[in-house]
């Protein structure tokens, strides 16, 4: 497709909020609650904060220029900047990723819209602790259900990418991005002021720093790597739809600050809630259960004197995940999409079409891994975890890598430096900070990111 035939974002604001959208997922309602409550709270969130600032924000800067300055997908940038080298294969490496964490997320996804279904029919209403995990356990093992609700998920991702960048992903973003963020904050307000609600307070602000140890570190990298959607090119992606005055330091500190406000918001629905309801920090209350086991049984709990307030936050609490999970699948797809669409020459109706058939295709596969395919272990994993693994624990971490020193050492300082100071119209005091971590502090630091995720560190 050529280039004069593409879209871009219609306003400064809608890049913001899509760039967001594509950060703030699952990954700050779910991921993140869980690594704090496994790490030791505070002393984690500020480690967190400090690998966002110091290697998420570069990073993303890198995606953003590399994306706005080429105005083409991921893949195309790299072959673009780097013509006949290998680099190409860091844009596909991200189309790759982008494929396998859609195919995996819209199944959790679904589940998201399961219970904002279950929350809203009330059937969370008189149950005890010991039926959670069983309504749960019988959900995902239907395979029925849980195919049907990802091919769903996929379905209305489909729908909106298919519209376009403007009147699809940004209009859709500015609609969903404000009513997440109002959702967020009416369900803390709720929380905090739960009678005892202190003690979970105490444990996200008051740090304990005898917990920090070296896997805390990777742990919160890790974490602020798949949060901030970095490394597969989904940024880039959305960059390149940036309009020549858009400022990239300033774009990719706002989406950081929403993206990390949002987190510690979540941490802050969920904690003062879940010791309210007295559950302790044991690794089976916070892991991934966390979401469709304790937290259904823990609104019905804190909220239980009020049972419309317990319903309303229930079915609150779901809708925001459901928004959050559609406003990131959206950012995935659209990477592979642009993808195929502009390297293979299609139309975007057609490559969303085929993007959405074999993304469902290895969805259903993921799906049926929790029910009649629970038994195929490959490396010792189910399909789901091993794609989660694949993708969020090395291809990301490797993808921004290679960004990393793309940009830093390979890419002309020329082009790096007109980018991010929109050819010398913008300030930028902070461009050496930048270049001297682009080249140094971030590839040793994700090296070890990397190696500590293959368990050789
Ligand atoms: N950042 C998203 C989240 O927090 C997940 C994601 C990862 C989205 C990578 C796009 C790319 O859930």
């Amino acid at each position: 497709m050529s280039n004069n035939t593409r879209e871009n974002f219609g306003s400064k604001m809608g890049a913001v909020l899509a760039a967001a959208g594509s950060a703030v997922g699952l990954g700050n309602i779910w991921r993140f609650p869980i690594e704090t409550g496994q790490n030791g709270g505070a002393a984690f969130i500020i480690i967190y904060v400090a690998c966002v600032l110091l290697l998420g924000i570069p990073i993303m800067m890198s995606e953003f220029f590399i994306g706005r300055h080429t105005h083409t997908n991921t893949a195309g940038a790299y072959r673009k900047l780097a013509p006949g080298t290998p680099w190409r294969w860091v844009g596909r490496l991200g189309v790759l990723s982008g494929f396998i964490i859609l195919s995996y997320y819209s199944v959790v996804a679904g589940w998201t819209a399961e219970y904002t279904v279950l929350a809203l029919s009330n059937s969370f209403d008189g149950k005890t602790t010991a039926d959670f995990p069983a309504i749960f356990a019988q959900f995902v093992s239907n395979p029925w259900k849980s195919v049907a609700w990802m091919l769903g998920f996929m379905v209305v991702t489909h729908i909106i990418v298919v519209r376009g960048v403007k009147s699809g992903i940004e209009k859709f973003s500015k609609l969903m991005m404000p009513a997440l963020f109002v959702i967020l904050v009416i369900l803390a307000i709720c929380s905090v002021t739960l009678p005892g609600a202190s003690q979970g307070l105490e444990f996200l602000l008051k740090p304990d720093f005898s917990k920090i140890t070296g896997a805390t570190v990777l742990n919160a990298m890790g974490q602020a790597f798949f949060s901030l959607s970095l490394g597969l090119g989904c940024l880039c992606t959305y960059a390149s739809y940036f309009g020549n005055d858009t400022n990239i330091g300033k774009t990719a500190l706002n989406v950081s600050l929403i993206d990390t406000f949002v987190a510690i918001m979540s941490g802050f629905i969920i904690f003062p809630a879940v010791f309210n309801a007295g559950y302790t920090l044991s690794s089976s209350d916070i892991g991934p259960s966390l979401l469709f086991i304790t937290m259904p049984n823990v609104f019905g709990q804190a909220f239980g004197d009020i049972p419309a307030l317990a319903y309303g936050v229930s079915v609150l609490f779901y809708f925001l995940l459901v928004l959050a999970a559609l406003t990131s699948t959206i950012s995935m797809h659209e990477v592979v999409t642009a993808y195929v669409s502009e390297e293979f020459d299609m139309n975007r109706h057609k490559a969303a079409t085929i993007v959405t058939a074999t993304c469902s295709a290895v969805g259903i596969i993921c799906a049926l891994s929790f029910g009649p395919f629970e038994g195929v272990k490959i490396f010792g994993m189910s399909i789901f975890d091993l794609f989660d693994y694949v993708a969020s624990n090395i291809f990301l971490p490797l993808g921004g890598m290679l960004i990393a020193i793309f940009t830093g050492w390979y890419l002309d300082k020329k082009i790096v430096r007109d980018e991010i100071s929109n050819n010398g119209a913008l300030r930028v005091p902070y461009l050496r900070i930048v270049f001297f971590i682009l080249r140094y502090v971030a590839p040793v630091a994700i090296a070890i990111i990397l190696l500590g995720q293959l368990g050789l560190f």
